[in-house]
């Protein structure tokens, strides 16, 4: 049994594993990728929520989707406190912390980003994750980041699968997430946060290519709700 992957645009995605569903930076409302697939964000399912930053297009729908169906949120400490004073509990971890949650083990790691929250409010350090499966995948989550050196201590663990920003200007380009799939050389690696408008706008297909000629990565490109399962 593997993981299955669902991409909802720009950086929103759903993750299931082991009958558990995540949801990953969830940005539906005002996402113009998600728009046409038409999300009932009422009726998603969802057991936990991971934030990696605090930035609209990541924070999302995450207190309307929590209010409906009670999933648990899992981010740093600043983005915790201020989802708390509006009734939503989290899962605190800072980076470098690591927690056995129901689906599996998370590892939060450093990302090279800003995290403010609406109204200039501190979000803490941006983040990324790594998620420890009960079949013993690791999948990372970049979230949106600059590209960096240590990386490559994360590709250390041995990733399976990799998310990785290509947008550009707020993030890596596809340049730098090319230099970033070389030092995590995960077996498999899906590109995220680009083409949700136009000043992120990338040839995923020319990325492919580059990444798969000069690498042993394998590039999936989803399309916004399309699915990719780890045992296929
Ligand atoms: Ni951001
Ligand atoms: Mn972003």
């Amino acid at each position: 049994m593997g993981t299955k992957i669902t991409f909802y645009g720009h950086a929103t995605l759903g993750v299931e594993t082991d009958g558990y569903h995540l949801l990953v930076d969830p940005f539906f409302t005002g996402n113009a990728a998600a728009e046409p697939l038409k999300v009932d964000i009422e009726k998603l399912k969802a057991d936990f929520v991971l934030i990696t930053h605090g930035h609209r297009d990541h924070l999302g729908d995450t207190v309307d989707i929590v209010s409906h169906n009670g999933a648990k949120v899992i981010c740093n400490t600043e983005i915790g406190d201020w989802l708390e004073k509006q009734g939503v509990h989290a899962h605190m971890l800072q980076n470098g912390g690591v927690w056995n949650f129901p689906f599996g083990k998370v590892k939060m790691t450093f990302a090279l980003h800003g995290s403010d929250l609406e109204g200039g409010i501190s979000g803490g350090q941006a983040a990324g994750f790594i998620l420890t499966t009960h079949q013993d995948e690791k999948l990372y989550l970049a979230g949106d980041t600059g590209l960096f050196g240590d990386m490559a201590m994360i590709g250390e663990e041995g990733i399976d699968l990799a998310m990785l920003p290509i947008g550009g200007f707020y993030t890596m380009d596809p340049e730098d997430a090319l230099r970033a799939v070389k030092l995590i050389k995960p077996k498999v690696v899906i590109p995220i946060h680009y083409n949700t408008f136009d000043r992120i706008r990338q040839d995923a297909g020319k990325w492919k290519e580059k990444v798969e000629a000069e690498t042993p990565t394998k590039v999936v490109i989803l399309q916004p709700g399309e699915s990719y399962d780890t045992a296929s």
